[in-house]
């Protein structure tokens, strides 16, 4: 099989998990690797034996580079996408796609002028876990999806994260950081979503940063932090999704979904596997994934990306996917602030099941 060569724009936190991704991905080969803070990347580079070091501007002048995989801070993204565009490259960006809705529907305007492919993160939602729950929702074990609740509950990231800042900025915040795990997962599960209606608040007015060299500093809160909605999907499915960065909890069930004949309790979307609980007829069963990519499996949308580009399909952790996400998310805080119920305008297609199978080739 012939890899296609990628360069990464990003080399922070989360860049670890994508630089291993060739090792699972037989279609995927990495050839460089930068970052505004050309330090970073050089150590990621070492770790990962990643052949070149550059800045941005040198990455985007490779040739043999097809896509870019844009890792930056949120605030970054469309910068960085949009460069990535008009070198002629497919981009596959980490979420949210952009912070501006208006930079999103560019970007994806720019690419279709261009030919070009932009995929987006989450992509757990095409791993074992998620996969599982679509085959039985598919095949009707819970009837007809009637509501559903999704939530993502904690105490922030600053604890953890060397960095943390931006969480606290707009275009952040438990919504934009969290929200497109649980949005991506209802949408790829149920369809696309038709209105919302949300509160928001921020319950602290600044957040201590916990770990690593800035440990102790305070960070001014710039954002809502706990965002609770409703949202009517366009199939007549209504439920609500709460994120936040300002509760103390621990164990509670993150996605359900209750349909005309029973209650599926997914696992997180923010992870790849888990199995899938059924409440159905006054019983509980507990059905494991058929499906691969249960492990940390990051990078599998790109991959796919590769797959459906060369057969002229829509890739499945699409653009427009994480448009619509985006869209929605600007929604809910546009009626927190509003006061009243927003239409969500953009409707992907739902994106298609993954044929049951453990390996690389159910992408392809
Ligand atoms: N950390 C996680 O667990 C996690 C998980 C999933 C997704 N993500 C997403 O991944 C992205 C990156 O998160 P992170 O945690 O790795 O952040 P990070 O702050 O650790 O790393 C971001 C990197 O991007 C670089 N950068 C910023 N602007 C740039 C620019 N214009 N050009 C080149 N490089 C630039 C920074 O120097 C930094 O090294 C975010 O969109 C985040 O939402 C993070």
């Amino acid at each position: 099989m012939s890899r296609h060569k990628i360069g990464i724009i990003g080399a922070g936190n989360i860049s670890g998990i994508y630089l291993e991704a060739p090792a699972k991905f037989a279609n995927l080969e990495i050839v460089a690797l930068a970052d505004i803070d050309l330090e970073k990347a050089r150590s990621q580079a070492e770790k990962y034996a990643v052949p070149r070091v550059c800045t941005v501007d040198e990455l985007l002048a490779m040739p043999e580079i097809e896509a870019v995989v844009n890792l930056t801070i949120p605030a970054a993204h469309a910068e960085v996408a949009r460069a990535t565009i008009e070198a002629g490259k497919h981009v596959y960006n980490e979420k949210p796609l952009a912070i501006k809705l208006e930079d999103g529907q560019s970007l994806l305007a720019l690419a279709k002028a261009k030919g070009l492919e932009v995929g987006c993160a989450p992509d757990t939602f095409l791993g074992g876990g998620l996969q599982n729950a679509r085959r039985l929702l598919d095949a009707g074990l819970i009837g007809e999806a009637v509501a559903f609740h999704a939530a993502m509950l904690s105490r922030g990231p600053e604890r953890w994260h060397p960095n943390p800042e931006f969480f606290y900025q707009p275009g952040a915040g438990p919504l934009f950081d969290m929200g497109p795990y649980y949005l991506t997962a209802l949408v790829s599960l149920l369809g696309p979503i038709a209105a919302v209606s949300g509160f928001s608040r921020a319950s602290f007015a600044t957040r201590t940063i916990g770990s690593g060299e800035k440990k102790g500093q305070s960070i001014a809160v710039n954002t809502p932090t706990h965002v609770t909605a409703s949202l009517e999907l366009r199939s007549g499915a209504i439920g609500t999704l709460t994120t936040s960065f300002d509760t103390h909890w621990d164990k509670y069930d993150t996605l359900v979904l209750y349909g005309s004949e029973g209650t599926m309790v997914l696992p997180d979307p923010n992870r790849f596997g888990g199995s899938v609980r059924v409440f159905k007829e006054g019983q509980w069963e507990q059905i494991a994934p058929l499906h691969g990519f249960s492990e940390n499996s990051r990078g599998i949308g790109l991959s796919e990306m590769f797959y459906a580009h060369a057969q002229q399909r829509p890739p499945r952790a699409s653009g427009s996917l994480a448009l619509h996400v985006l869209e929605t998310m600007h929604a809910i805080l546009q009626s927190s602030a509003e006061r009243r119920a927003i239409a969500v305008h953009s409707q992907p297609a739902q994106p298609a099941a993954l044929p049951v199978g453990q390996d690389e080739s159910i992408l392809q």
